[in-house]
């Protein structure tokens, strides 16, 4: 079987930075310490009206293709995770493919553009996807993406604060490519529990209804803020993400025969800096293993692992040689566990 290795990463965040002071200018009840004390957030991006969720994907993905030296028209498929798709259907997919000139002209390719509805954990899932895909030879080059613009669905006002606080705009990517090097994706592992899917979840309309959306009096929709805004139990999200992802590091592990102290880099999602630090804790990681941009991105949702993984190859944080591992966990609830050799 031949070896999936990340060959190339690349991250995009929009321009304009949102401070906590800032949604307090915006008018939401909250103040900068009380943000930071429980998230660690500082500040996040929000992209600018207009500007959507492949829009931002495309220099990620552009990004990652140069760091892997290819063309986008070397790729034999995207694979991208969101939760909030530029629209309900088609995927995000198809309008990168687009927008990386791959409909039209001389590359051409037609390529074949996955979406992955995985939330948080989608990106892992999409390595893993990925991997399986370059291994088992049917792929030589898959472009996995994370990508979200948030700030359009965050109710910004004080209701809406538990949850507008936390989310911030930002995409990466990485390929994954066949190789015969003795390196890449030596373990990826997923799983789900729909039992929570009330728990952090963005309804907006409810299929089961007719219509789907209830209509007014002059036929327009008409979405109560209940279904518009996405919901959670932070304290139940809180502790089933610490559960899971120091489970899902203690089995890969376990799958690979090592302990934690192979391990090199911990790239955790990026949902809460509390999260992240019990974690460490409870497993015992020393904090010079873990990197983080929650600080400054907030939680980015399916581009956080990405985006770190750029951030820290671009800062020489990250090299080849070394043992990666990229735990996530989120709505669904989701989770995933994937250990690199980079
Ligand atoms: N500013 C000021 N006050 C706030 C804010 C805010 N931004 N948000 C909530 N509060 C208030 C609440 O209204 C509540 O007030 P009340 O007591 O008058 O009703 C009070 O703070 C306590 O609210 P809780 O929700 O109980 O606060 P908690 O201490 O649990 O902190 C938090 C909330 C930070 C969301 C926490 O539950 C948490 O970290 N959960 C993990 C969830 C998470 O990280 N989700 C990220 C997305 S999911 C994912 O990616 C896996």
């Amino acid at each position: 079987m031949r070896n999936a290795i990340v060959s190339g990463v690349g991250g995009h965040v929009p321009p304009d930075v949102v401070t906590n002071d800032d949604l307090v200018a915006m008018g939401i009840e909250t103040d900068d310490a009380w943000i930071r004390k429980r998230t660690g957030i500082r500040e996040r991006r929000f992209a600018r009206p207009g500007v959507g969720n492949a829009d931002i994907a495309l220099p990620a993905a552009q990004a990652a293709l140069a760091n892997a030296g290819l063309k986008a028209s070397d790729l034999d498929m995207i694979v991208y995770a969101t939760l909030s798709p530029d629209h309900t259907f088609p995927g995000s997919g198809v309008m990168l493919a687009e927008k990386l000139g791959l409909c039209e002209g001389e590359d051409a390719t037609f390529v074949p553009a996955m979406d992955i509805r995985n939330q948080c954990s989608g990106f892992v899932y999409g390595l893993g996807t990925a991997a399986s895909l370059v291994q088992s030879g049917a792929c030589q080059h898959v472009l996995v993406v994370g990508s979200e613009v948030h700030s359009g669905a965050l109710d910004l006002s004080t209701r809406g604060r538990t949850v507008a606080s936390l989310f911030g705009d930002g995409a990466g990517a990485a390929v994954v490519s066949g190789s015969d090097e003795d390196r890449g994706i030596r373990y990826w592992k997923c799983g789900s529990d729909g039992r929570f899917s009330d728990v952090l979840c963005q309804k907006i309309f409810d299929v089961s209804q007719r219509p789907f959306i209830p209509l007014d009096a002059d036929g327009n929709g008409v979405v109560s803020p209940e279904m518009m805004w996405a919901h959670m139990d932070g304290r139940q999200v809180f502790r089933h993400a610490v559960e899971r992802m120091s489970f899902a590091v203690i089995g890969a592990c376990q799958s690979l025969g090592i302990t934690g102290e192979d391990i090199d880099l911990f790239l955790f999602h990026q949902a809460n800096m509390r999260i992240n630090q019990y974690i460490a804790k409870n497993l015992g990681i020393p904090e010079e293993k873990l990197v983080h941009n929650i600080d400054r991105y907030g939680n980015t949702t399916a581009a956080t692992i990405p985006l770190l993984m750029a951030e820290a190859v671009e800062s020489g944080r990250l090299v080849p040689g070394m043992k990666v591992a990229c735990v996530a966990f989120g709505s669904g609830f989701t989770w995933g566990s994937a250990i690199i050799d980079w």
